[in-house]
């Protein structure tokens, strides 16, 4: 609208003004200044007019105070193919100056947000422009069915229908149950989580049936993002369900103690972060006047390995040629699959059996641990040590220092043999009796040759003992009497010797030479005697 038309308009208005109504040449009038109807129903809208004598109407039209200025219901969209303009050929008067027509404005399919105030307004061919205003107030209402709670009764409600239009009693009310089925009264009852539907209409126009009321419909429930749900991701659960009145929702975590879970109101649950805790199954109850329905989800929060340790069975120590089990546990879902280590090195084991070792054997001890993985990531556990017992193995004995063993000198016996726990030791001299020295070394000072002979260590520990074998100790006898006595023995050979040599000599000399002499004749016997007594000394001197 250009500025000029805009002043025109403006005086028009200004002539339309009650004050200057018994002015006959500008005039627009309605019958029915407020209209009530029915969503989808048709309306008409009525009006008179009148203008100048001699003038010609250019252009009619209706328009709405939606838009600041006068827009052709006909070139508005939100009206279009809805609208319709009946218009009779005015009549012209000399005697009065001026032209009467009328004109109606049918919309069809009337919407809510038709509601508004609508105006009629003409335009003359020398420029004149008139709006009837106040214009017609259009109001467009529903049927509604509204749900009547009585305190009385817990399983059923009253159902009331309701429009702005027509007050209670001017018109007769139908109800329709899911669609069909026509009962009377201005009130129907409803039986709580019923499965039909429930509908009103005003008698007369049984086609504008007002919306169905109804129980929640069984919820769809649904996760967001879908797929895998990590611990750590947000996760929303929600739930949806078709209900009229609009329902009420609420979830709660299903407990498997039949504890009453922790509720949360609202169509949406939201886990921001998730955490391993919130597997489980939810119910969403979706709830509104006339009934409950509820649906279940469950969800299941993926993690890697958490508190993952090693359980021995049986704990503790093991006796070699027991048998053990290292079960590695580990809280992971999915299950995790396990890697076994000792002392840092993998073991090859499978990864889902405990490990087992069936007859312990003293090699077995050691440091083992175990790691637990799973698609989400992997976790080690704690160190155990296994503490194999074991009865000591048979000892070794060895002799400090090496070499010959010399009368006189010191010598020590050291006992050794694995064992766990450490051996206790305990020596003993074979047949020599009562040795039965305590201690690994055994040390013998100033050792003499009947210290000589065979000895052998017993190691002991609580779980057996055993004893080494037989260890020969050859003292040799190294001191200055041994010396003297060769010496003697040297001596008394070569008397002896010396001795038979003279005999010899004598008796060969008194055959040659005839008779010997008495006076040269001496006694043997003495001598004789001599040299048997060094011969026995020196026996026992070799001895
Ligand atoms: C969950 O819902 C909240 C609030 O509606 C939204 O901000 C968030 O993006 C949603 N998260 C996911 C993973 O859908
Ligand atoms: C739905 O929730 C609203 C607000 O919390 C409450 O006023 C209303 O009574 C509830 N309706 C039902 C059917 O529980
Ligand atoms: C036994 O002798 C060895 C070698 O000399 C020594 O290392 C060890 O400590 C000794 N043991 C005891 C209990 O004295
Ligand atoms: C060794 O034993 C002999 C005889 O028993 C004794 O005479 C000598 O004094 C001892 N020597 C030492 C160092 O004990
Ligand atoms: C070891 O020797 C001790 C003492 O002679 C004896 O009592 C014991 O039975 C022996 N043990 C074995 C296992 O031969
Ligand atoms: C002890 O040693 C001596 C000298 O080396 C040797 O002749 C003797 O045969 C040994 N005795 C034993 C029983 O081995």
């Amino acid at each position: 609208m250009n500025l000029r038309t805009a002043a025109r308009g403006f005086v028009a208005f200004l002539l339309s003004v009650p004050a200057l109504q018994g002015k006959p040449y500008w005039a627009v009038t309605y019958p029915y200044i407020n209209i009530c109807a029915l969503r989808g129903s048709t309306v008409e809208i009525r009006c008179n007019y009148e203008y100048p004598y001699a003038n010609t109407v250019e252009k009619k039209l209706w328009f709405t105070n939606i838009h600041n200025k006068p827009v052709d219901l006909k070139d508005d969209t939100d009206y279009s193919g809805r609208v319709e303009y009946s218009c009779v050929r005015p009549s012209c008067s000399w005697s009065s100056s001026s032209c009467i027509g009328t004109c109606t404005l049918r919309i069809r399919g009337l919407t809510l947000s038709d509601s508004a105030e609508y105006q009629f307004r003409i335009t003359t061919n020398n420029g004149g422009a008139y709006s009837g205003v106040p214009g017609v107030k259009l109001s467009v209402t529903d049927l509604q069915v509204k749900v009547v709670i009585p305190s009385s009764s817990p399983n059923g409600v009253q159902l009331e229908c309701h429009n702005m239009c027509h007050r209670t009693g001017y018109v007769t009310y139908i109800w329709y149950r899911d669609g069909t089925q026509p009962l009377h009264g201005r009130l129907t009852w409803f039986n709580i989580n019923s499965e039909y539907r429930v509908s009103c209409a005003v008698q007369g126009s049984e086609h504008l049936p007002s919306p169905s009321v109804y129980a929640p419909e069984t919820p769809s429930v649904g996760v967001t993002p879908p797929g895998v749900i990590k611990e750590g991701s947000s996760v929303n659960l929600t739930c949806t369900s078709k209900a009229n009145p609009v329902a009420n929702y609420t979830w709660t975590k299903v407990t498997t103690d039949h504890s009453p879970g922790h509720s949360v109101q609202g169509q949406q649950l939201s886990f921001h972060p998730i955490q391993s805790s919130d597997s489980g199954q939810y119910l969403c109850k979706a709830k509104n006047e006339l009934g409950t329905k509820s649906s279940p989800i469950s969800i299941d929060v993926k993690y890697g390995p958490k508190h993952t340790f090693v359980i021995s069975s049986p704990p503790g120590e093991i006796m070699e040629g027991g048998s053990v089990t290292l079960s590695c546990s580990s809280d992971a879902n999915p299950a995790a699959d396990y890697t076994w280590f000792k002392d840092n090195q993998p073991l090859p084991w499978e990864p889902r059996r405990p490990y087992t070792l069936d007859s312990v054997h003293s090699k077995d001890r050691g440091t083992y641990r175990c790691q637990a993985g799973n698609q989400y990531g992997y976790l080690g556990s704690n160190s155990f040590f296994i503490d194999v017992l074991y009865a000591p193995k048979t000892p070794s004995v060895s002799v400090r220092p090496p070499g010959e063993i010399k009368e006189g000198g010191s010598v020590t016996l050291s006992c050794s043999s694995d064992a766990n726990p450490a051996a206790d030791y305990t020596w003993f001299r074979e047949h020599g009796g009562s040795v039965e020295e305590l201690g690994e070394n055994y040390t013998i000072s100033n050792i003499t040759t009947e210290l000589g002979g065979n000895y052998y260590c017993e190691a002991r520990n609580a779980v057996g003992l055993q004893n080494s074998t037989l260890m020969f100790l050859n003292v040799t006898a190294t001191s200055s009497s041994s010396v003297t006595t060769t010496t003697v023995a040297r001596g008394t050979v070569a008397v002896l010797l010396a001795t038979i040599l003279l005999l010899i000599f004598l008796w060969m000399r008194r055959k040659r030479g005839g008779r010997p002499d008495t006076g040269e004749e001496s006694p043997p016997c003495p001598v004789y005697h001599n040299v048997s007594a060094l011969t026995n000394r020196s026996a026992s001197a070799a001895q």
